[in-house]
């Protein structure tokens, strides 16, 4: 079944055609990666499947719904590129209300603490944590109702080395369809099996990372075939 899906998706700003006939999908269980130049069109993507943006032109589903419903809230985890918790709430606050609002469980506000490490910070204001804490709460939200679809906007950004570690071990262990952006290709080979590139606001080439590093001649880093496809798009 197709958890994710997108056909010739269309999204302009006043002139700039941000995605120009975006077409793919993703099966329930999958786990894609995003990539693409600056100004791809990633983030416009993943707003739109998370329901804030509408697109000009073209159907998106989300488990065969329409983005944004409360119903599609309910099993979708969104992290933005720029999340951003509630300032004045302390950690805790951000993560109870969080869970009030989802309907899960309190013990779960614990349970994310001690996951991303925060437990030191709960009651310090989120606007008042330093840019990767503040990745680790945002991770920590949206994560919390383990949601069955998962969209990650450049999720390990800012975070210190062991976090990383430890957020890679912990999205590996949960079941759920992710779609990943990211510039960073081990992201992509440790936590994936398909990439979609996108280029100007198009899918460019689309395959399983095996695939992708298939292309590359002799001793050529993936990093190396993704760049020559990039620039030759
Ligand atoms: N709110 C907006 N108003 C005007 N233009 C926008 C807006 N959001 C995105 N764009 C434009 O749409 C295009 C796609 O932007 P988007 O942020 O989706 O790219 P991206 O692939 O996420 O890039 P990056 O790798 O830099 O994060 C760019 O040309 C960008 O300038
Ligand atoms: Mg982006």
């Amino acid at each position: 079944m197709e958890c994710i899906s997108l056909r010739n998706v269309v999204k302009r700003f006043g002139s700039i055609i941000a995605l120009n006939n975006l077409s793919f999908t993703i099966p329930c269980d999958g786990r894609f990666a995003l990539l693409g130049p600056n100004g791809a069109g990633k983030s416009t993507t993943m707003k739109i499947l998370a329901g804030l943006l509408k697109p000009d032109y073209g159907e998106v589903e989300i488990m065969g719904m329409k983005p944004g419903t409360k119903e599609v809230k309910r099993f979708l985890g969104y992290l933005p590129e720029d999340p951003m918790p509630y300032r004045i709430l302390t950690v805790r606050e951000n993560l109870e209300y969080i869970a009030s609002l989802r309907g899960v469980k309190k013990e779960r506000v614990d349970e994310m603490l001690d996951l991303l490490d925060l437990r030191q910070y709960e009651r310090v204001q989120a606007g008042k944590l330093s840019r990767g804490n503040q990745q680790k709460l945002s991770l920590a939200l949206i994560l919390i109702h383990n949601p069955k679809i998962i969209l990650l906007d450049e999720p390990l950004n800012y975070l210190d080395i062991p976090t990383q570690e430890k957020v890679i071990n912990v999205l590996r262990d949960m079941k759920s369809t992710f779609l990943i952006s990211t510039h960073i290709m081990s992201i992509a080979t440790r936590l994936t099996d398909h990439v979609i590139i996108i280029s100007r606001g198009t899918v460019i080439w689309q395959g399983s990372i095996d695939e992708l590093r298939a292309l590359g001649r002799e001793d050529e880093t993936i990093e190396s075939v993704v760049a020559r496809m990039m620039r030759n798009a």
